[in-house]
């Protein structure tokens, strides 16, 4: 490729270096393929630009679209092999068509259905580790211009970067999902196995992560906390139901709860949580009799947090407290049993209506 002007390129190429870095900080899918469109659009000067990803059905969707036609081609669904961008995704090659009435391969009923008049497009494939996921589609080079190979070989280097992204998002959003149902079947495991405490895991993870918010804590640490919250129990998915509830049977759930979760990689920040939840501020809580600060903060949380779920719930052996009475009982043991700045932040961040069960009730659909 001749370059026209090495200088201009070379600030081009920099550019897209640049706005590619920032798409790694970027952890919703949507966010991140908007910013792919409209970053592609203004480094080739492109008038309309789309993001086109295969489906589980093998054929491409519109994901992402900027310029006038945006709203029109979001839903509309492109056959492998169909137009331009169906020809670069089977093809894995990129295509530049500066004048489409002249290209057999263009598919006009787009424009029909989309009001957009498309002069000339510039597609190249998005791959990752060898296999074509999409297509990244340039639409109508500015000032009535020609897209040409420095454009093509600038869009490569951007959708090169583009696709790790896109897949790196899609993996954590995979593993999230896998998590979060991991945990809902845990959680009615453990609503079955131990009836007295069904609905109280989620109602702990809820208050621990207003809890989190209350305390100005990271977006990941309250997502934690809120994981904490679901599984500082579940140790007593290990006790045998058939045999007495004794109070040295039921002080062993929090270490084997840690047992149980100390091992998985994504959910280690946990284990500590859940070790410790019933250790108290003035150290004589278990198991390990840890005392003040030398709790871990999460813990303290999910200890505060648990305590006054079970004085507010109907689901009790107790006959449940009133909100007000509760938040009382719970300061009066501020600095005893609890960490006293969290006794704060639980009284200014969680409402009665927050405490309310939404669950439907038992046997309702
Ligand atoms: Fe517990």
């Amino acid at each position: 490729m001749k370059l026209s002007d090495p200088a201009e390129y070379v600030k081009k190429l920099t550019a897209v270096l640049e706005v590619t870095k920032a798409y790694r900080g970027i952890i919703h899918l949507d966010v991140l393929l908007s910013t792919i469109v409209e970053t592609a659009a203004d480094t080739v000067g492109a008038e309309a630009s789309s993001i086109l990803l295969y489906d589980d059905e093998g054929k491409l969707r519109f994901h992402s679209a900027s310029g006038r036609a945006a709203r029109a081609v979001k839903p509309m669904i492109v056959e492998p092999g169909q137009g331009i961008a169906g020809w670069t995704a089977v093809n894995g090659e990129p295509a530049i068509v500066n004048d489409t009435a002249t290209d057999p391969r263009f598919a006009g009923g787009f424009d029909r259905e989309s009001g957009f008049v498309t002069r000339s497009i510039l597609c190249v494939p998005l791959t990752f580790e060898g296999r074509v996921i999409g297509v990244l589609e340039l639409l109508n080079k500015k000032d009535d211009g020609k897209f040409d190979e420095e454009d093509q070989t600038l869009l490569f280097s951007l959708a090169d970067q583009a696709a790790i992204s896109i897949e790196h998002v899609r993996l954590q959003d995979a593993q999230n999902n896998y998590f979060s149902h991991v945990s809902e079947i845990l959680i009615g495991a453990m609503d079955t196995h131990v009836p007295i405490k069904d609905g109280h895991a989620r109602r702990v993870a809820r208050y621990a992560r207003l809890v989190a918010t209350g305390l100005g804590l990271s977006d990941d640490e309250q997502r934690e906390l809120y994981f904490a919250g679901l599984l500082h129990d579940i140790g007593l998915l290990k006790l045998d139901t058939s045999a007495e509830w004794t109070r040295e049977r039921i002080e062993l759930h929090p270490l084997l709860g840690y047992e149980m979760i100390k091992d998985i990689i994504f959910w280690k920040q946990l284990a500590p949580v859940i070790l410790h939840h019933h250790e108290r501020w003035d150290g004589r809580g278990y198991p390990n009799k840890l005392q003040g600060e030398a709790i871990p903060l999460g813990a303290r949380i999910v200890g505060v947090c648990e305590a006054f779920d079970v004085i507010t719930s109907t689901s009790s052996y107790k006959s449940p407290l009133p909100y007000e009475m509760a938040l009382r009982e719970m300061e009066a043991h501020a600095a005893t049993q609890f960490d006293p700045r969290v006794i704060e932040v639980l009284k200014a961040s969680i409402s009665e209506a927050d405490t309310l069960d939404r669950r439907p009730p038992s046997g309702s659909k």
